[in-house]
């Protein structure tokens, strides 16, 4: 990373960084100058990842209002400024047909994924960025253009964070730019029941040989997040190595197409993975 992303002393927020691609971006964003604020639930992660990335933290869930407006009041009082937003946080749950879906968690994947990122642009906006500017990037999926089994709730508020960013972009500017990266399937715990039974085919299948790396979306993220992309808005940045252009993958390598690269269980899967 060079000082022409022009992020040195710049202060950003990046939630749900203690790991996975939240933890990749807040890594690189430090590695590139600015001071990070990470949040997460877990707080002795939330410590270990600040002390790591010599920034300051706050535990708590991103669907909970009054966690938001403290992860921004803390930004401001331990740096005086509120540059970058990434929106990383999600979750991928509830699984299951959509008549069979609780509507309150229903409307947790949505206070979650949609809400929480809303509320943070308004907080940062009100707090800072409305005045001073910045850069805002939500983390969609690749998934979000697609139907696929069981992932209804994830799916559709994916979809409404896409539209949430491009209403953004058009009402922020010229302060505030917001962008979104769409990862195709990436190395993460969150995605673990998807790549672990079956990477090699996975890869196979990808244009570009290989499912994603943390770092590979997080380049990306620094990236809109910088003035590298300063004439960048309302934009999404696809990071899949190929996912989208797959069907004209001649070869894919001699293997069958994979599934659908989204943190989904296979269908007909009960247990939901490790991620909460
Ligand atoms: N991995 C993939 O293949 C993939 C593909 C497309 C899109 N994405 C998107 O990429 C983003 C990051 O996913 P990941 O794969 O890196 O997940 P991950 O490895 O499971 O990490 C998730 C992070 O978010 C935190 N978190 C979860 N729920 C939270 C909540 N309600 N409030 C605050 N923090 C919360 C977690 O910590 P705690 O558990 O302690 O809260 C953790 O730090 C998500 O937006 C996801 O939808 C991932």
């Amino acid at each position: 990373m060079t000082s022409s992303y022009g992020l040195d002393g710049r202060a950003a927020i990046v939630t749900g960084a203690t790991r996975g691609i939240g933890h990749a971006v807040a890594r690189q964003l430090a590695a590139a100058g600015a001071l990070v604020c990470v949040t997460a639930r877990d707080p002795d992660e939330v410590r270990r990842t600040a002390a790591e990335l010599g920034g300051v933290g706050v535990a708590g869930s991103v669907a909970d209002p009054g966690h938001l407006r403290a992860v921004v009041d803390l930004a401001l009082r331990e740096f005086g400024r509120i540059d970058v937003l990434v929106n990383n946080a999600a979750t991928n749950l509830p699984y299951g047909p959509l008549m069979d879906v609780d509507p309150c968690a229903w409307h947790e994947a949505f206070a979650v994924n949609v809400e929480a990122p809303l509320r943070l642009v308004q907080c940062a906006w009100r707090a800072w960025m409305g005045e001073h500017g910045g850069a805002v990037v939500n983390v969609c999926t690749e998934g979000a253009a697609h139907v696929g089994p069981d992932i209804g709730a994830y799916g559709t508020s994916k979809a409404a964070l896409a539209h949430l960013t491009q209403q953004l972009a058009g009402e922020l500017g010229p302060k505030v730019r917001v962008n979104s990266v769409s990862p195709g399937l990436v190395r993460t715990e969150m995605a673990r029941f998807v790549w672990e039974p079956g990477e090699e085919a996975v890869a196979a299948g990808l244009p570009l040989g290989r499912i994603g790396e943390p770092e590979d979306v997080a380049r990306a993220v620094v990236w809109l997040a910088s003035d590298a992309a300063e004439w960048v808005t309302g934009a999404d940045l696809l990071v899949d190595g190929g996912t989208r252009v797959r069907a004209a993958d001649p070869g894919a390598r001699g293997t069958a197409r994979p599934a659908p690269y989204d943190p989904q269980p296979p269908t007909g899967v009960v247990t939901p993975p490790p991620y909460p």
